[in-house]
């Protein structure tokens, strides 16, 4: 049977803005991207995930949006976004979108109409409450910036819901007018060319825990209507969600293979970090023991970072102080009490041991990965600039003036590039690592390519080895009687460990091509460097 495209493809997400500019007004744009398409195919990029590119007053980096069907005119255009997508095709690159439909920001038309007059049809399309709810402070998603989830609204002389910031009202989606909203919405771009939607705040759009509206209708039925509409309109639609769940939480999201085609593994990504604090793979092993099975066309997406704070909020509070003191040891580093705001190359010190390792974990666990602009070379981030934005960057292409980004004036730029210390744009670019056979750059665009040629690992089942070490993290993927292995080792020290693989097999290194040799008993002795890792497909003796 055919297998569905998203569960062995790589992603990668970016944001336009920071991406490249095209026009030299200091902002990142389509044309700058579309210039770049050659880059993200060489890269061995299946499908691109663009973050919001919608218009916008930019107070949550475009998560607050005033316009569902157009593109920021300081990003382009409709016909430069067409432009762009058609060429992504025709590079064989597949273009995702956010579907940020839990809020809108208060500035849309939609909330404008519906705060100025209560008769209006809008004014349903938001969740308000004339007197504030006694647990208003309660579940704010932004600690410490944001301590309130109701705001009163003088020209609606009401109060209105919302778990972000104040300037993005909650939309009401068991108003029916919203939902065709958002079918026209995700309609459009699936006409220009979109495959799928990563949806914002999944959680949060089909909850209503302590509003008016809580126990209106089955939520959760929610997502096979609009898994039902895109399937329709585009047969490999697909949907990803972004859901930070406890396990007990997952088979309400996937259903019977029926609702989300994909989610972020939030609960694997913290305690990768805490595997990661502890050199000790236990936390993952456990982690994917508690998760329970996903219908067979459903995946994880396995991530490392994101744009937005390393989330830990689900850990124990002393695994949290844990990971904070190995990656985030400085106040500045924390960010709303539970998490941690800085880049994957400096919590791992730059070491290239440690990065090659948490990006093997990620394309060699069970999921499909998505990578983030600028992780591919080793991006740093800037502590200097407030909150989320520390890991906004623009894009560093190479050592000329403003990292390549940009021909404007520096003072043009939204967001400053890094310019200096180990991890400014002289020292961490493309152009230079381009150039260099031994780059991560040229590392990780030969592990993507070998990545490929093992669809056991996306498709395949998992089954976890025990080595008898701590320290070493184990597993088989089989797929139609083929098997792939990965071993990671999670330790500062060596690791010698006997791999059981059975008799009449050789194993063979996929990314390194060395044959491995066989013991007696049909185990296989392995010598692991300190964070060493290897990809091993086993194949018939003789
Ligand atoms: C999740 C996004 O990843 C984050 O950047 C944003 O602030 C919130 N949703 C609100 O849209
Ligand atoms: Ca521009």
């Amino acid at each position: 049977m055919a297998e569905p495209w998203y569960k062995n493809a790589v992603l990668y997400c970016l944001d336009v803005k920071t991406f490249a500019d095209g026009n030299g007004d200091g902002i990142g744009d389509f044309i700058g991207l579309a210039a770049k398409l050659d880059y993200l195919a060489g890269l061995n990029v299946d499908c691109i995930w663009l973050q919001p590119f919608f218009p916008s007053p930019m107070r949550d980096n475009g998560y607050d949006i005033t316009d569902y069907y157009s593109v920021d005119p300081r990003l382009g255009t409709l016909g430069d976004f067409v432009e762009f997508s058609r060429r992504a095709q025709e590079n064989g690159m597949r273009v995702m979108i956010d579907l940020v439909v839990n809020h809108t920001s208060i500035d849309h038309p939609w909330f404008q109409a519906a705060r100025s007059d209560a008769q209006s049809p809008y004014r349903d399309y938001y969740v308000w409450s004339d007197e504030k709810p006694a647990d208003a402070a309660e579940g704010t998603v932004f600690p410490g910036v944001q301590d309130t989830t109701w705001t009163w609204d003088r020209e609606a002389k009401a109060y209105y819901f919302h778990r972000f910031y104040d300037h993005q009202a909650e939309l009401n989606i068991t108003n029916p007018a919203v939902r065709r909203e958002i079918e026209r919405i995700t309609g459009l771009w699936l006409q220009l060319g979109v495959t799928g939607f990563r949806i914002d705040a999944l959680p949060f759009l089909i909850e209503f825990k302590g509003t008016p509206l809580e126990g209106q209708g089955d939520a959760h039925a929610y997502l096979r209507e609009l898994r039902h509409h895109v399937q329709q309109l585009c047969g490999d639609a697909c949907l990803m969600a972004e859901a930070n769940l406890l396990p007990e939480e997952v088979p309400d999201y996937f259903g019977d293979g029926d609702k989300i085609h994909m989610s972020f593994n939030f609960w694997v990504n913290q305690h990768l970090f805490l595997a990661l604090a502890r050199k000790d793979a236990t936390p993952i092993r456990r982690a994917y023991e508690q998760l329970p099975p996903i219908p067979v066309w459903c995946q994880w997406n396995n991530f490392i970072r994101s744009h937005d704070e390393l989330d830990l909020g689900r850990l124990k509070k002393s695994e949290l102080e844990e990971v904070f003191r190995a990656f985030g040891p400085d106040e500045s580093m924390q960010l709303y009490g539970r998490g941690i705001r800085r880049r994957l190359a400096p919590m791992l010190g730059n070491d290239r041991r440690r990065l090659e390792l948490a990006h093997s974990l990620m394309l060699t666990l069970p999921g499909t990965p998505v990578l983030r602009y600028g992780d591919e070379i080793g991006m740093g981030d800037d502590l200097s600039l407030p909150d989320r934005e520390s890991v906004r960057t623009p894009m560093q292409w190479s050592d000329g003036a403003n990292g390549g980004f940009s021909s404007a004036a520096a003072d043009r730029l939204s967001l400053p590039p890094i310019a200096e210390g180990e991890y400014g744009y002289p020292t961490v670019n493309v152009e230079a690592q381009r150039r260099d056979p031994q780059s991560l750059l040229n590392w990780l665009e030969r592990a993507l390519r070998r990545r490929k040629e093992c669809p056991e690992f996306g498709l395949g089942e998992c089954t976890w080895i025990d080595t008898g070490r701590a320290e070493v993290l184990a597993h088989r993927c089989d797929l139609d009687g083929s098997t792939v292995y990965a071993v990671h080792n999670l330790g500062a020290r060596r690791a010698k460990f006997m791999l059981p693989v059975g008799g009449s097999r050789t194993l063979q290194d996929v990314l390194a091509f060395h044959h491995c040799e066989a013991q007696e008993d049909g185990s296989y002795r392995i010598d692991l460097e300190p964070y060493g890792y290897r990809w091993l497909r086993s194949v018939a003796t003789g």
